[in-house]
Parts: C-alpha cells; sequence; structure tokens
C-alpha cells in the first residue's frame, strides 16, 4: 500500500534511478546498488529490456524494486506483472494512477506545480516526485511549493547528485532524492560496478545525519 512506501522511501532515503540497457547487467546492477547499501531501486521503462531487467532485480531479493518512466496503463499493468511494488511517472497522468489502484501497487505521480501537486492530493495521493527538480529551482522551489501542503511528501528528482543530495533530505517533507548519478550509461557500458557500488556507498553515507 501506499503507507508501506512512505515508509520504504523514508527509511531509505535515497531512490537511485536506472536506465538499463541489457537484462544480462541486472543480476550485478542489483548486487553493485545492494552491497552499496541502496535499499530501493526504480527501473525505468525507457529501454526494450525495461521489463527482464525489472523481473530480474525484483528477484534477487534485496532492494524494493519499482518502475519509473510509467507513461501508459498498459505500461503500469507490464510493471506490475514483472513484479514492480511501486510505480513512478515523470508527470500526473489519471489512468496510469487509477491501474495502479487497481492492482494495488503505489504509484508516485510527478509534478511541477501547485495544481499539479492539488490534483495529486485530491485523488488521495500525499506521495509525489517533485521533476524535474533542479530545473525547477531545486530546494528553494521545494521549500515554496511544499509550504501550503503540509501533508504531501516529496521524492525530489531530476539533476540532483551527491553535492545537492542533503540540502534536499534537510527539508522535513522530503522522503528520499531520486537520482541517476550513481548509475549512469557510461557505467553499464564499461562493466564499472565497483564504481556503482561506491557511488552507491557514498550517496547512501551523505543521505544519512
Ligand atoms: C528520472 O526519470 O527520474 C530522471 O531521469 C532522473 O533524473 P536524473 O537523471 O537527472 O537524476
Amino acid at each position: 500500500s501506499g503507507n508501506d512506501l512512505t515508509a520504504v522511501l523514508a527509511g531509505a532515503r535515497l531512490l537511485p534511478v536506472l536506465t538499463v540497457p541489457s537484462v544480462a547487467t541486472a543480476g550485478f546492477l542489483a548486487d553493485a546498488l545492494a552491497a552499496g547499501g541502496a535499499r530501493c531501486a526504480e527501473v525505468t521503462f525507457r529501454t526494450p529490456d525495461a521489463e527482464q531487467a525489472l523481473k530480474a532485480m525484483a528477484a534477487h531479493g534485496g532492494l524494493t524494486v519499482g518502475a519509473g518512466t510509467v507513461l501508459t496503463a498498459e505500461q503500469a499493468e507490464r510493471a506490475v506483472a514483472a513484479g514492480a511494488r511501486f510505480l513512478v511517472s515523470p508527470g500526473f497522468d489519471a489512468e496510469v494512477i487509477d491501474r495502479g489502484r487497481e492492482l494495488g501497487v503505489p504509484v508516485v505521480p510527478g509534478i511541477a506545480t501547485a495544481t499539479e501537486l492539488m490534483r495529486a492530493l485530491k485523488a488521495g495521493l500525499d506521495t509525489v516526485k517533485l521533476f524535474p527538480a533542479e530545473p525547477l529551482g531545486g530546494t528553494r522551489m521545494l521549500r515554496a511549493l511544499a509550504a501550503p501542503f503540509p501533508q504531501a511528501r516529496f521524492v525530489p528528482t531530476g539533476g540532483i547528485g551527491p553535492d545537492l543530495m542533503p540540502g534536499y533530505l534537510s527539508h522535513p517533507a522530503v522522503l528520499a532524492v531520486g537520482g541517476s548519478w550513481m548509475v549512469t550509461s557510461g557505467h553499464l557500458e564499461r562493466g564499472e560496478y565497483a564504481e556503482i557500488r561506491r557511488l552507491t556507498a557514498e550517496a547512501v553515507e551523505r543521505s544519512t545525519p
């Protein structure tokens, strides 16, 4: 349920966002993330192998794995069938939210304005992805947007790296910070799992007070 996800994100503080080019890398990737101390991960639906990679990473067992870049109800269904425990979207889509609810899997919609946040709250969703956080104005935007909505919880994502992350996490309405900096396409092309592990461990360390 949504409350479980809130607890997972609040405990994790860090949500690595992964775009996995090949299912062959999924096991190594899950090992590296778990060894670095990550507790959850978001596999984006941006590659042909995303579904299989999500399945392999979910089966790994060491991480709570969700799907990202979920744009349609059909993708929501495929993601949940592959084992996604939560669904993340870059924007607010009622069909994705309804399908997630039917399937019993929490959806974290992307929001970039007060209007979109009001739509999410009206739909019964308290946890949203502030996206793209840095281009929107970073922590200044977060503070201003969060002020009128004390019930809202945020997962800022987009343009955030290890140096900016603590500033977001110091806001009490932020559950976790999302980002792809720990797992780039370059890392995966070169098979740099030790580097993925190192960057994950560094981020986990900086995410805890
Ligand atoms: C996402 O889909 O959440 C973003 O691609 C992650 O943002 P980042 O790549 O700027 O970290």
